[in-house]
């Protein structure tokens, strides 16, 4: 056995007063034969196995088992321990960094911090289908512009500018409060909206009143990713909240829960409890998945009660970011359809990190992909481009085409990608998007527009029907959308 392992500080390590955020209350370390292998144990997170253990000079050097990527190892961490008995723990998770001083724990110490699970999981069951979500839900939500920094007020400014903007009209019909309102919980458990959110009934209430529905954020893990109280241990009784409050809409985000729900049959059974106890209260709840995509999500998330699910990370205001999850992210899952669909995450059309041309790529890539048309700007201060762009009436119709295709790449030149969509009444949607830095030209071909007559071209973005032209130029990071009548049938 190498001399490291020898004097290696085997077994668990205290900590008394960690930095609430990632709360870690103990570190672990064992032999397993000639390799030294350990944890951590967060309030948060649970156990969380370390990675590449290498010790040195009395420093364990060591990274995090990362869930997104097992290739890649998280942030690096060490834990120094001292003569005199103390060890000094360092390192970081998500955006977080933490020093803390920790002490030889006894076995008391060991059991009060061992994490358990506060409820075994529901067994494995399925959810009858549903009748919402027929076609891609649409409204706003307050997370990509505002993040946690929203108060019932705002909300209330927010559903009267959807309405004053005729964006409700348009079909957007949802407002959305993202992470951010969480209070605590009251002695029998009941979960409280915090200071800003004085009364959600009667927030629930006003909305009501202009014609939107209310949607709720929560989390599967003891805490949210902003670090707000989730449904963990809680989930009936949060679920009975919602329902209480009038909330039409919950997103469900994994986050604290990823280390030790981290397995295709555990994130599956997460989700259908909580799926399971929105269905029990008897209220229609559209009910959003945000798992980011793991274990084939597309494949179990309407069997879980989702009606849509989210299949990557999070988006940003920046093109690089919304081409990778539009053009190349999304179209790995299994197509969505009515009653369920793919989330490649919300718009962020209006945020001012893109040109008008990339915003229209954005929600072109949605509504081509069938995806949940979920704005994430501040509508009370919208341009005038934006809004065309939002409430683009041709857009829209094709995102909620009823027969719920999930539109495909079919042909690519160089940088230009074409691609299509059948809808209900037998026309196609095509999409000519340019990826490239300078405008490009090309020129379609029968092939791209099966059973159409290039007769009945009508331009979404330019308003006037084409005439029999096939030829488009499309400007940098930009989209020509095209609706194609379909040919008349044969005398
Ligand atoms: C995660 C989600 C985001 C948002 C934040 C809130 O990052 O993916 O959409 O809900 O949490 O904290």
């Amino acid at each position: 056995m190498p001399a490291a392992a020898q004097s290696a500080p085997i077994g668990a390590w205290v900590f008394d007063n960690p930095p609430a955020y990632p709360e870690i209350t103990m570190l672990q370390v064992r032999r397993d034969g000639d390799v030294l292998r350990g944890t951590l144990t967060s309030r948060w997170y649970g156990r969380i196995e370390m990675q590449h253990v290498v010790l040195q000079d009395r420093t364990l050097h060591f990274d995090l088992r990362n869930i997104n990527d097992p290739t890649r190892p998280t942030r690096h961490w060490t834990a120094r321990f001292d003569h005199k008995g103390a060890v000094t723990l360092s390192g970081g998770i998500w955006h977080s960094d933490v020093t803390q001083t920790g002490r030889r724990g006894t076995l008391a110490d060991v059991r009060t911090r061992t994490f358990r699970l506060a409820r075994k999981l529901p067994p494995r069951a399925s959810l009858a289908p549903d009748a919402l979500a027929a076609v891609p839900p649409m409204g706003w939500s307050s997370w990509n512009k505002f993040a946690d920094k929203i108060d019932a007020a705002t909300i209330r400014s927010i559903a009267d500018a959807m309405v004053a903007s005729g964006l409700r009209d348009a079909g957007y019909l949802y407002v959305n409060i993202d992470d951010g309102w969480q209070g605590v919980r009251g002695r029998d458990g009941t979960l409280r909206p915090n200071h800003r959110f004085p009364d959600m009934k009667a927030l629930a209430d006003y909305v009501h009143a202009r014609g939107l529905k209310l949607g709720l954020y929560s989390s599967p893990g003891p805490r949210t990713c902003a670090g707000y109280e989730g449904s963990y241990g809680h989930v009936e009784q949060d679920a009975r909240t919602f329902a209480a409050w009038g909330i039409d809409y919950v997103k469900y985000d994994l986050c604290s829960g990823e280390w030790f729900y981290d397995t295709a049959g555990t994130v599956r059974q997460a989700y259908y409890a909580m799926g399971a106890a929105l269905r029990a209260t008897g209220r229609p709840i559209l009910y959003s998945l945000c798992e980011y995509g793991r274990f084939d999500v597309a494949g179990w998330g309407r069997a879980v009660g989702g009606h849509l699910w989210r299949t990557t990370g999070d988006i940003t205001d920046a093109y690089k970011t919304m081409a990778e999850i539009g053009f190349d992210r999304n179209p790995r899952f299994t197509p969505g359809g009515p009653g369920g669909w793919n989330d490649p995450d919300m718009l962020e059309v209006g945020n001012g990190g893109m040109s008008e041309d990339e915003y229209r790529t954005h929600i072109t890539l949605w509504a081509m992909q069938a995806a949940p048309l979920i704005m994430g700007h501040d509508l009370r201060t919208m341009s005038a481009a934006t809004k065309a762009i939002l409430e683009n009436s041709g857009v829209i119709a094709i995102d909620q085409d009823r027969l719920g295709a999930q539109g495909q790449r079919v042909r690519t030149v160089g940088a230009i990608e074409i691609w299509r969509k059948p809808l209900a009444d037998g026309a196609i949607a095509l999409a000519i998007f340019n990826r490239g830095m300078a405008a490009g030209t090309i020129d379609l071909l029968p092939a791209d527009m099966p059973g159409t007559s290039a007769g009945a071209i009508k331009d979404i973005f330019e308003g006037e029907p084409t005439t029999v032209a096939t030829r488009f130029t499309v400007a940098a990071h930009g989209v020509r959308l095209l609706r194609i009548a379909p040919s008349a049938p044969a005398r």
